[in-house]
């Protein structure tokens, strides 16, 4: 999955954009301004929490084309004591994303796209200095730091176990007589499986029995005790947003190209993959590293955008734009908070009624220092 996602020359996020109706999928950042605005709202509630700090880290990991941090300056930027505190630091591997980001977030001088990345440059959205990494272990420590990951643990990869009638083995790719991919059970448990094990101890027995298929994601897990141990030591806290479970997940691995799913064995490279979040191994991963950080959530993204006011937001925004834009702004709305029976990816198309509302959930990892945060509480 991490191949196919992230090789260097071939993996689908490294050459090219992929989102949007003439890209593979659609996320919420790029739905609505609303969504930028209102993640903004979350980190400047948490910023005067930690008590209005002087400079902070602002962080986000697989940004994208950069919309949300870019909505997210702008919305912010009346606020200016809280935007003069910021050092962002975008996290991405891609370097065709890498350049788009720049451009989204105005951080292209006259020779744009081509300057070095490895530098902070002042975005001439609001002054904010704005540097790139691969990984959340490149980007500085020793100052408060508040992180966003908005569907970024789906695309870590994931070890599917199936239990057969000589225990639990692990789903593998195997090439056949005619050299096509095709998945087959490894013949005993493999190495992996202590990682399913690891996620079974918090499981309740009683679910346990009934599943047949296990999903565990390591590198989730891993991630989250990097940001717990760093939370707890700088001080601040993250907000995951992401479609999936308050509960073990079965078998969820899915593919999807030009908005629809396809067979993920089928021209690897050129479709997403993708899994649901086990937010409850976000939440023990996090509390076995560290006794500084509390974790709240998960709570439905309808909830948490209804919480933070984006009914006042987008009734603002209604009171002053043309009818094309409030109709956009209306689609937009319900698209974040709607609970629509067919899923969002299903279609470009305005009409398709979409359920990012509830199948999304967002969760916070903050420091005990601060208190729970907004809306959490
Ligand atoms: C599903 S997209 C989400 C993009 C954005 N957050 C949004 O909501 O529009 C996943 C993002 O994570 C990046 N990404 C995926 N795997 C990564 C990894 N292992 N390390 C760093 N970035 C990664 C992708 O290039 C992409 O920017």
């Amino acid at each position: 999955m991490e191949e196919v996602l992230i090789n260097p020359k071939a993996g689908f996020y490294i050459n090219r954009d992929v989102f949007g109706a003439e890209g593979d999928f659609i996320t919420s950042p790029e739905v609505s301004q609303m969504f930028g605005e209102m993640v903004g709202v979350w980190v400047m509630c948490l910023w005067e929490q930690m008590g209005q700090p002087d400079r902070i880290n602002l962080v986000e990991l697989g940004p994208g084309r950069g919309t949300l941090m870019a909505d997210l300056l702008r919305g912010a930027s009346k606020f200016e004591k809280f935007t003069k505190s910021l050092n962002v630091h975008m996290v991405e591997v891609s370097p065709a994303l890498k350049k788009i980001q720049k451009i989204t977030l105005k951080c292209n001088n006259e020779d744009s796209a081509d300057t070095n990345l490895d530098e902070s440059i002042a975005t001439t959205l609001n002054g904010t200095p704005v540097s790139w990494h691969s990984t959340l272990d490149e980007v500085p420590t020793g100052l408060p730091t508040i992180i966003i990951a908005h569907e970024f643990f789906d695309a870590l990869p994931v070890h599917q176990f199936q239990k057969a009638s000589r225990g639990w083995c692990e789903k593998m790719i195997d090439v056949a007589e005619d050299s096509k991919f095709r998945v087959v059970l490894s013949p005993q448990p493999t190495p992996a499986t202590l990682y399913l094990l690891k996620r079974c101890k918090w499981a309740n027995t009683e679910d346990l029995t009934k599943l047949k298929h296990v999903e565990v994601c390591p590198k989730a897990m891993d991630l989250t005790q990097t940001i717990a141990k760093r939370i707890s030591s700088d001080g601040g806290g993250a907000l995951i947003i992401d479609y999936g479970l308050d509960g073990i997940v079965s078998d969820s691995l899915q593919a999807i190209r030009k908005h629809k799913f396809v067979d993920m064995l089928d021209d690897p490279g050129s479709a997403d993959l993708s899994a649901y979040v086990d937010f409850p191994a976000i939440r023990h991963s996090a509390e076995e590293v560290s006794e500084d950080v509390c974790v709240y959530g998960p709570i439905t993204q309808s909830r948490f955008l209804g919480n933070l006011g984006i009914n006042f937001r987008v009734e603002a925004l209604l009171q002053n734009c043309t009818e094309e834009q409030a109709e956009s702004l209306r689609t937009g709305y319900w698209r974040l908070v709607g609970d629509g029976e067919v899923p969002f990816w299903e279609g470009p198309d305005e009409q398709t009624p979409i359920g990012m509302g509830s199948r999304y959930l967002a969760m916070a990892i903050v420091n005990k220092k601060q208190g729970p945060p907004v809306p959490f509480q």
